[in-house]
């Protein structure tokens, strides 16, 4: 019987499939990790590796940045090898970006069962690569793992059978607990020179092409975040693909005076979710903060105009405040005066998702 084969690509990635490689270590399941490569710079994948003590992958494609179908088409070229030659018994990737399609149909093809962890999500924005990704790889896996009711609801619309549904929770927040005690001893507010004593700054993250490749709609967000940062400083680790975009709107700079934005570059996940953990508020286009915002507490602003987690928004912190400048400050000025949504942390968001997950699988493939 040949391994499973776990498949990390990109940032998001990394905190989802951590804890799963060590939950299927304990039930005796034997196993490789495959890094596309499609994210490579330090910062944005070995510092996760050591931050998340996960083993060194066992097969890197090295496959970099490319417009979607180069980068697609690459992941799908190396992957096929990897999967002609060790034969898996089932492929298990994440999330929704384009290592998650690639790897799914190269597997798909080939026979193999595919697994998707975080399978349901959706926000019905075709206009989101990830969107197209996740139909698509949910449409030929196996094994369907929701985190959330919502989830499983959009694939019973869409003709899935209830025996390929498997609710089993929220993994990224397995890895949350795992390792929020270490994020917050990074003290990395302090070492930022940031208000370090009780939720005093807050954290802006941005890398959604809608919104940085977009320079009318980066102009208004720039005014909102510059607005905002007059009353509470904000901190703001900055991604690739923004850097180049925001270098055309100045932002107001953080001189450790209570004010402004301090532009960082992006940080690894323990000094991410110390600085997170830490803050008032947090601002951002990102998926997985709406959920680790709703796991933590903190009040979440999401600058989109939807979003495929709605359950941050039904029982969480997270609120979806759009792209207009006057909204985005007004949902902050109504936030930092202390009128928080008091979420509540979602059914099986508990740190036990890869526990299931793991015994899901070895039912399958030790039999
Ligand atoms: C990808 C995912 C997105 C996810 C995000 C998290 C897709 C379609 N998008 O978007 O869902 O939320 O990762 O970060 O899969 N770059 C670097 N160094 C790197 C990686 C990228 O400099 O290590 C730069 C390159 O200029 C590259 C650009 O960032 O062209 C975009 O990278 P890419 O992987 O294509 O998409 P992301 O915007 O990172």
């Amino acid at each position: 019987m040949g391994a499973v084969i776990n498949v990390v690509g990109a940032r998001p990635n990394f905190m989802k499939i951590a804890p799963l490689v060590r939950a299927l270590s304990g039930v005796g399941v034997d196993q490789l990790l495959v890094h596309t490569g499609q994210h490579y710079d330090e910062a944005m994948s070995r510092i996760f590796f050591e931050d998340l003590q996960m083993p060194t992958p066992d097969v890197y494609l090295g496959v970099g940045s490319g417009s979607h179908a180069e980068q697609t088409a690459r992941v799908m070229i190396d992957f096929e090898k990897v999967c002609l030659e060790h034969k898996p018994a089932m492929v298990i990737v994440v999330g929704d970006v384009n290592s998650t399609i690639a790897c799914a149909l190269v597997a798909a093809k080939l026979g193999i069962r595919v697994a998707h962890v975080e399978a349901g999500l959706r926000s019905f924005d075709r206009r989101m690569p990830e969107e197209i990704n996740r139909v698509l790889t949910d449409r030929i896996s196996d094994f369907l793992f929701t985190p959330s009711e919502d989830a499983d609801l959009n694939l019973l619309k869409e003709g899935f059978a209830p025996e390929h549904i498997f609710r089993v929770g929220n993994i990224m927040i397995d890895s949350l607990y795992s390792h929020v005690g270490r994020a917050r001893a990074t003290k990395i507010a302090e070492r930022l020179g940031l208000p370090s004593d009780g939720r005093k700054y807050g954290v802006v993250t941005l890398h959604r092409p809608s919104n940085v490749d977009d320079p009318e709609v980066l102009r208004g967000i720039v005014s909102a975040l510059n607005t905002v940062s007059q009353k509470i400083p904000l901190v703001f680790p900055v991604h690739p693909r923004t850097r180049g975009s925001l270098a055309r709107f100045p932002l107001t700079p953080y001189e450790g005076v209570g004010r402004g934005i301090a532009v960082i570059e992006p940080l690894g996940y323990l000094e991410f979710l110390g600085l997170v953990s830490g803050s008032a508020i947090v601002l951002t286009d990102s998926g997985g903060l709406q959920e680790e915002t709703t796991a933590l507490g903190i009040p979440c602003l999401t600058l989109r105009e939807n979003t495929e987690r709605p359950i941050t928004v039904e029982e969480g912190t997270n609120q979806v405040v759009g792209t207009n400048p006057e909204d985005i400050v007004a949902a902050a000025n109504s936030v930092l005066a202390g009128n928080n949504k008091f979420g509540r942390i979602p059914a099986l968001w508990d740190g036990k998702t890869a526990l299931r997950i793991a015994d899901i699988v070895a039912a399958a493939v030790l039999r």
